[in-house]
C-alpha cells in the first residue's frame, strides 16, 4: 500500500478523502487543512455544486492532522499527497512535495503559469515521480463511452461535437474570498477548462478558436462560448459554459455528438443514460455511473505508482497544453 495525504480539506479534499479510503491500494495517513478547527464542521455543510458523499467523524477522528504541508511532509512516511487546494497554490505546494520525492496528484487546473507549470513537469521527471493533474472527465463513464465511439467510428465519423457545463457561482469553502476566487482564473480555467480538456484530449489542438465571452464575478471570462475548426477535418466542436448562474442553479454538464450514422445525447441532468438517435429510432443506453470518475482517477493514479508507470491517460504536458488552450480562447 502507498501511503497518501490530503492537503485542502474542503469540497474536493472531501471528496478524495471518501475515494482514498475505499481504494485497496492506498493508506490515507493524513490530512492537512489550515482551518483544522473547520474539519468537522465541513463534514456536515452542503458543500461544492453537486454531491459527492459524506465521510463519517469516526473516518476523520481516525486520521493524523496538519495545518500545513510542510509540518506534514516532516512527520509523516509519505508516498504521495494528494493536492485539492486552489489554484493559487498550486505552484508552490506541488513543487514543496516534488523536492520532497512525493507523488503529486493535483487538482485541475494545473497552473496558470505556464513556465512554472513547465518547471514542475521537469522537477516530476528529475525526481522520477508520478505527477498527475485531475483532469477527470477522462475517467468518466459517459466521456470514456464518447471517446471510444469517436475512436472507433461505430456510429462513421464525427462531424460536430457540442460539450457544455453550467454553474452557479461557487459559494462555498474559500471561494467566498475575492482574492481566491479570481485567482482561479475564472470559469474559462475552473469550469470550462473540464470541456476544453476532454475535447483537446480526444480530437486534437484546434487549428482556429473564435470565442465569445462574458464577464462575471471572477473574471472577464466567466462565460465562454467557442466554436472549434480543424484545419483538413470536417470537425467542427462548440464549447459554452460558464458560471455566472445565481447560486443555487443546479450544475450541469453534458455533450452532443453528431456522427455520420446516429446523434448521441448526455446531460448530467440524466447522469445514468444516454440517448443515441438515428433515422429510425432513439435508444437510452446506460451511461456507467459517472459518480465513480473520481474512484477512477484516484485509482488509476495508485497504479501508476504501484507499476512505476507514467501517468499516460492523463500526462502533465497535456494538462499544460489545456492550460494554453483556454489562453487562446481570450487571445485569439
Ligand atoms: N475536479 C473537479 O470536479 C473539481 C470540482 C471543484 C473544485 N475543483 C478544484 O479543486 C480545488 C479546490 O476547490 P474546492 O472547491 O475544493 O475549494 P474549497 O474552498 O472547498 O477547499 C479548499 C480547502 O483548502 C484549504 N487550504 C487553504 N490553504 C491551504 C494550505 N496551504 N494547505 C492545505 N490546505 C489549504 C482551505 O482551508 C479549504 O478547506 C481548486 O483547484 C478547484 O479548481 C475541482
Amino acid at each position: 500500500m502507498k501511503n497518501i495525504a490530503v492537503a485542502g480539506f474542503g469540497f474536493m479534499g472531501m471528496t478524495h478523502t471518501l475515494n482514498i479510503l475505499k481504494n485497496k491500494e492506498l493508506k490515507l495517513k493524513a490530512i492537512i487543512d489550515p482551518d483544522l478547527h473547520l474539519l468537522e464542521k465541513n463534514l456536515n455543510a452542503e458543500t461544492g455544486n453537486f454531491s459527492t458523499g459524506n465521510i463519517s467523524p469516526e473516518e476523520l477522528a481516525e486520521l493524523n492532522k496538519y495545518s500545513s504541508l510542510d509540518e506534514c511532509l516532516e512527520s509523516e512516511d509519505l508516498d504521495a499527497v494528494h493536492l485539492c487546494v486552489h489554484t493559487n497554490l498550486h505552484y508552490d505546494l506541488t513543487r514543496k512535495a516534488l523536492l520532497k520525492d512525493k507523488h503529486v496528484l493535483l487538482e485541475k487546473p494545473f497552473c496558470l503559469d505556464i513556465d512554472k507549470g513547465q518547471e514542475l513537469i521537469e522537477l516530476a521527471e528529475k525526481r522520477g515521480k508520478v505527477l498527475m493533474i485531475g483532469h477527470v472527465l477522462r475517467f468518466m463513464s459517459p466521456y470514456v463511452q464518447l471517446k471510444k465511439w469517436i475512436e472507433s467510428e461505430e456510429f462513421g465519423k464525427l462531424r460536430f461535437l457540442s460539450m457544455h457545463r453550467y454553474s452557479g457561482i461557487p459559494t462555498w469553502g474559500q471561494w467566498i474570498d475575492k482574492n481566491i476566487s479570481t485567482s482561479s482564473g475564472g470559469a474559462l480555467f475552473d469550469l470550462v477548462i473540464h470541456d476544453i480538456d476532454f475535447a483537446s484530449w480526444v480530437l486534437g489542438q484546434p487549428s482556429v478558436i473564435k470565442c465569445n465571452y462574458l464577464p462575471g464575478k471572477m473574471s472577464n471570462h466567466d462565460y465562454v462560448s467557442a466554436m472549434w475548426n480543424y484545419d483538413g477535418s470536417n470537425v467542427n466542436v462548440k464549447i459554452e459554459g460558464g458560471n455566472t448562474f445565481h447560486g443555487k442553479f443546479s450544475f450541469q454538464a453534458g455533450y452532443m455528438a453528431q456522427f455520420e450514422k446516429a446523434s448521441v445525447h448526455y446531460t448530467s441532468l440524466k447522469g445514468d443514460t444516454i440517448q443515441v438517435s438515428d433515422e429510425k429510432s432513439i435508444k437510452e443506453i446506460s451511461a456507467g455511473d459517472p459518480g465513480t470518475s473520481y474512484y477512477n482517477e484516484i485509482d488509476y493514479f495508485a497504479g501508476c505508482m504501484k507499476n512505476g508507470n507514467r501517468p499516460e491517460l492523463c500526462l502533465p504536458g497535456s494538462s499544460l497544453d489545456t492550460i494554453k488552450l483556454c489562453y487562446r480562447h481570450i487571445m485569439e
